[in-house]
């Protein structure tokens, strides 16, 4: 099996199929989710509140991410491994976006870049491209605009869908591969879906984009607590892993851990 590549991706969408999206953060996801044949891992910085312990993605740094991303693209040899962007690192003008994302080709060994905002980005992707860096771009619902949006809010409801569709087709004249839609409204994604030659990847964004993104672990149940509307849990990780913990405990504690068969004779 070959990695995965953009070329595959836009050969997807022209034949009308479906591909799943995960984010990764470390070896042994990356490792899994490279073999159950998830074609591509996004790096995201939704490490902020996933890794880091963080409110938000808002505090992610550049050189917090980039040993993330040297381990996911490490660990998966068939995905293709989107890094994002920190807040932060790209919104200076095009010169400081390219800088950034050749940091994370070079230094995290990235095989594209993803970036949030609308129109006024066009630059920013077009300078990034020409340097022969794949850009994926998200649009919505942006979390390192939510000050600014208000909070977590569905975007691109009623006349906000004519916005939603000129700040996905700016990404895509401005030569990006994909598009991240986030929350909005079924319908308004479908249209985006339909009028962009490239292919979208809806997260609460209905069933009509081309692909599908989750937070693995949301996807597989290891935060604890109540998820968003558009989350499925396909496990329970975090009673799987609390479990352990507390066998584990209770043998440390009892003294039936460890046993012969885990002691070295003299
Ligand atoms: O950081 C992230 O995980 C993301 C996806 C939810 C699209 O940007
Ligand atoms: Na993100």
């Amino acid at each position: 099996r070959r990695r995965t590549r953009i070329t595959h991706l836009q050969r997807m969408k022209e034949r009308g199929e479906r591909w799943a999206m995960l984010t990764a953060y470390d070896q042994y996801a990356a490792e899994i989710f490279n073999e159950a044949r998830i074609p591509v891992l996004l790096v995201g910085d939704s490490a902020g509140n996933n890794v880091f312990g963080y409110e938000t993605t808002l505090p992610v740094t550049v050189d917090e991410l980039i040993p993330l991303v040297r381990a996911v693209t490490s660990s998966a040899p068939q995905a293709l491994v989107v890094a994002d962007l920190p807040f932060g690192s790209y919104q200076g003008s095009p010169e400081q976006a390219l800088g950034t994302a050749v940091r994370f080709m070079k230094e995290g060994r990235a095989h594209a870049v993803k970036l949030e905002g609308g129109t006024e980005m066009a630059p920013t992707v077009r300078l990034i491209t020409q340097a022969g860096i794949p850009v994926m771009g998200h649009v919505g619902f942006t979390p390192q605009s939510e000050h600014a949006l208000g909070g977590y809010r569905v975007q691109g409801r009623a006349e906000a869908g004519d916005e939603l569709l000129a700040a996905a087709q700016a990404f895509e004249d401005a030569g990006a591969f994909s598009v991240v839609i986030e929350m909005v409204p079924a319908p308004a994604a479908a249209r985006v879906t339909q009028a962009l030659r490239i292919p979208t990847v809806g997260i609460g964004a209905g069933p009509d984009c081309d692909a599908q993104v989750l937070v693995w672990q949301d996807m597989a149940g290891l935060r604890s607590g109540k998820a968003p509307r558009f989350v499925k849990r396909y496990a329970d990780l975090h009673g799987a892993l609390l479990g352990a913990a507390q066998a584990y405990r209770a043998d440390v504690e009892g003294g039936t851990f460890p046993a012969t068969e885990h002691s070295f004779e003299s």
